[in-house]
């Protein structure tokens, strides 16, 4: 099994490049099947869910041509077929994206019930709820959403709930629905803005994404196109919280800082130098770190994908903060496994009370999600000693050539996957 080793203590310095948005290529791409002409995706990281959702288009007779490592071609005017099931995509949360994409534009859809990180319960409830005010007829069996409809009329939807993934599978459906749909309370993230501009490139009509409300006024059919996606605001996030932990000096490139203001405006508060410019976005950590209280919302708030990264920022601070989950309830699992490197953390609920001062030391941990992963290689990196991090799939799933991107930093990180090739790590960094 693939490990990272790692040994802490160096500050990272230097520049790395953002790739494409993760969450917002998994609908882009879903949503390109709902054209029969080709559809050209550029900026796609090129990471182990956008794969897997290729992978699972191709099964139904989707023509996928990857042009580069980050460009791809697909085609979708050969489908054969509207279930999409298998062990991959499976465990994938996208997996729930086809639903809305294959209704809008066959009127029917099979999909295996999503997976995805194991951060909470991640009820599909607004979907289904915004599919039936279409018209669909939605159930669940034997694993499977089945959704059907004779044909899909516009309505009126006020989600319970901020959705990220509700808001944009009834966008996708109503896209090519009759009449106009009304989103109210709809999520306002980076990645759903992205999927709008997308369909609207391809002749769909919708105002509003990036606010509170989404009209949708149907059209017949969507033609092709060709789209660039977002920087990943969440991967650069996560490389400004490096240069944090590590007391380091990181310029992220080929962002959007307008995305990443909530993750600025903390590093602020605990005491980070920020410098940022037009597409780039620079974090000294050149004196010590500061408590904060942060709560994750939807954007424009906090991004819940960012709370362990300043977890683990702020267990090296001066002082107590808290930090409180507001999206997903079981997304506290990695405390357990800081701890073991050094924090003084309670978690109470869905709020942790992080006592500052921490060193971390290094130790043999699993990650036990993408972000969480992604967090603790952090801290490995800001520990001192070796540390060897399991399960790193998980990190995979979300960010490209993370630990190439961390070395070019400075960090001393290698994938491993035997005991001899952790011995050569070891003798190697000494
Ligand atoms: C998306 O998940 C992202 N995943 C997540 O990123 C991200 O953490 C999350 O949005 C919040 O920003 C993808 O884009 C593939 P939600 P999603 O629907 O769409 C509840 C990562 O690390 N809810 O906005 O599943 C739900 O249980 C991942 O990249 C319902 O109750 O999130 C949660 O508490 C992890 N019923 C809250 O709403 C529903 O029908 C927000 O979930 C839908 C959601």
């Amino acid at each position: 099994m693939e490990q990272y080793a790692i040994k802490g203590g160096n500050p990272l310095v230097g520049e790395v490049e953002i790739g494409g948005a993760k969450n917002a290529s998994l609908p882009i791409i879903a949503a390109s099947i709902m054209t029969d002409e080709t559809v050209q995706v550029d900026n796609i990281p090129d990471v182990r869910d956008t794969n897997v959702l290729l992978d699972a288009m191709q099964g139904i007779g989707v023509l996928i041509n990857r042009k580069d490592r980050h460009s791809v071609s697909i085609n979708a005017s050969q489908i054969h077929d509207f279930v999409v099931d298998g062990d991959n995509i499976r465990k994938i949360r996208a997996s729930y994206y086809f639903i809305g994409a294959l209704l809008a534009k066959y009127k029917s859809a099979v999909v295996a019930l999503p997976g995805g990180c194991d951060i909470g319960c991640r009820a599909i409830d607004q979907h289904i709820k915004g599919f039936c005010a279409l018209g669909a007829d939605v159930k669940i069996e034997y694993g499977l959403i089945k959704a059907h409809a004779e044909r899909l009329r516009g309505s009126h939807i006020y989600m319970d709930m901020v959705s990220v993934g509700a808001t944009i599978n009834i966008m996708m459906a109503a896209a090519l629905a009759e009449g106009t749909t009304i989103i109210e309370n709809a999520a306002k993230e980076p990645h759903v803005v992205d999927l709008a501009n997308f369909l609207n490139s391809m002749g769909a009509n919708i105002k509003g994404a990036g606010t509170d409300v989404i009209r949708i006024k149907g059209v017949h059919n969507l033609h092709g196109t060709e789209y660039a996606i977002i920087p990943d605001q969440i991967e650069a996030g996560t490389f400004m919280f490096a240069a944090a932990i590590t007391k380091g000096d990181i310029t992220v490139k080929n962002v959007i800082p307008k995305h990443l203001e909530s993750i600025t405006a903390k590093l602020l508060e605990i005491g980070c130098e920020i410098e940022e410019s037009d597409d780039a976005v620079r974090v000294v950590a050149a004196k010590p770190l500061r408590h904060t209280q942060v709560k994750t919302l939807p954007y424009p708030g906090f991004p819940t994908d960012m709370q362990p990264q300043i977890t683990v920022a702020l267990a090296l601070s001066t002082g107590t903060s808290i930090v409180t989950e507001s999206i997903f309830e079981n997304r506290f699992k990695y405390v357990d496994e800081l701890i073991r490197m050094g924090a003084s953390i309670k978690v109470e609920g869905n709020t942790a009370i992080v006592n500052g001062g921490a060193q971390y030391t290094g130790a043999s941990i699993n990650a036990p999600d993408l972000r969480a992963g992604a967090a603790l290689v952090l801290a490995a990196l800001a520990a001192e000693g070796y540390s060897i991090i399991e399960d790193i799939h998980y990190i995979q799933r979300g960010y490209e050539d993370f630990h190439l991107k961390l070395q070019m930093l400075g960090a001393q990180i290698e994938k491993v996957d035997s005991q001899r090739e952790l011995q050569k790590f070891k003798l190697k960094i000494g």
